[in-house]
């Protein structure tokens, strides 16, 4: 079994794409049953974005409250999707599991487009696409990987893992969901960000109607911190939210196996 977390598609698109590939299932994090129960010879393996170099937190959280079940013969690993420095995600993973008691054979990456906007422009989709298609022997060269039952960390562009103590912080900073704001000349209500949140960090509020919005809704954060995979602002129809007002002229992303625009 494979489990991913995918805000935009690219860790999922890899997941799916490895369990093709050697014959299992691939399964969201969002919707798993946390008891797991591997059969002889399984394999157990966890597709992620890179966030802050490390672990996103839904990840970090999926591991520490699954009760995993080896027995013989498994084949334990985990594959950062990134877009740029994917620092030290499987090193993090390698150490969760360590904790549990599980000992995680390999570690591998992708380099894909950068969903974090607010640093990285998307605007140009010709140049996303060719990212998009980098990305494919990259995912190859995995599979081959796991095929082999390779050992050992693969992954590219790391980074020492000592450095989690500066970037932990770093992440629970940018958390803050006061950094998320939404234009009002663009907002339609839809609710679409609010009913796709996976931690429920947002709730549609009543709002004005207008001739732009027609609902007389309008989303509000109200959990003080999210687990900023900024699924809301790469999703919403209207592209009308914004994270730090540093997010409007660079594009919305979605891989586009998944979702057409
Ligand atoms: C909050 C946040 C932090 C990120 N931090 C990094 C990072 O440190 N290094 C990196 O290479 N990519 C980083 N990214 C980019 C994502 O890891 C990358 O685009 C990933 O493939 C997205 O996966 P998804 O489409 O499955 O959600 C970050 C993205 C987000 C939203
Ligand atoms: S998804 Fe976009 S348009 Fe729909 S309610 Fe949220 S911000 Fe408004
Ligand atoms: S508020 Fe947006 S960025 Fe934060 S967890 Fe929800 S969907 Fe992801």
């Amino acid at each position: 079994m494979i489990y991913y977390f995918s805000a935009t598609g690219n860790s999922k698109h890899v997941a799916e794409r490895i369990a093709e590939a050697i014959n299992t299932q691939a399964q969201s994090i969002e919707t798993a049953d946390s008891v797991i129960n591997l059969q002889t010879d399984e394999v157990l393996g966890f597709v992620t974005p890179t966030n802050w170099n490390q672990l996103p937190v839904l990840v970090r959280e999926f591991i520490r409250k699954a009760d995993i079940h080896l027995t013989q013969n498994n084949y334990v690993f985990t594959v950062a999707t990134y877009g740029a420095i994917q620092g030290f995600v499987c090193e993090d993973a390698r150490h969760e599991l360590k904790r549990k008691g599980i000992t995680m054979n390999a570690g591998f990456s992708v380099k894909m487009p950068d969903n974090w906007t607010p640093a990285f422009d998307l605007s140009d989709p010709q140049k996303v696409q060719q990212q998009v298609d980098d990305a494919e022997p990259q995912i190859d060269e995995v599979i081959e990987l796991i095929r082999k039952r390779a050992q050992g960390n693969h992954s590219k562009n790391r980074m020492p893992y000592i450095l989690h103590y500066l970037t932990n912080p770093l992440l629970e900073h940018e958390r803050q969901t006061k950094f998320f704001g939404v234009d009002d000349s663009l907002c339609i209500g839809c609710g679409l960000c609010a009913k796709k949140c996976p931690v429920q960090a947002i709730e549609m509020k009543e709002t004005a109607k207008s001739e732009n919005n027609k609902l007389g809704k309008r989303p509000v954060w109200t959990a003080e911190r999210c687990a900023l995979c900024l699924g809301c602002l790469h999703r919403c129809p209207k592209f009308a939210i914004n994270y730090d007002n540093k997010t409007q002229s660079h594009g919305q992303y979605l891989h586009s196996k998944y979702y057409k625009k």
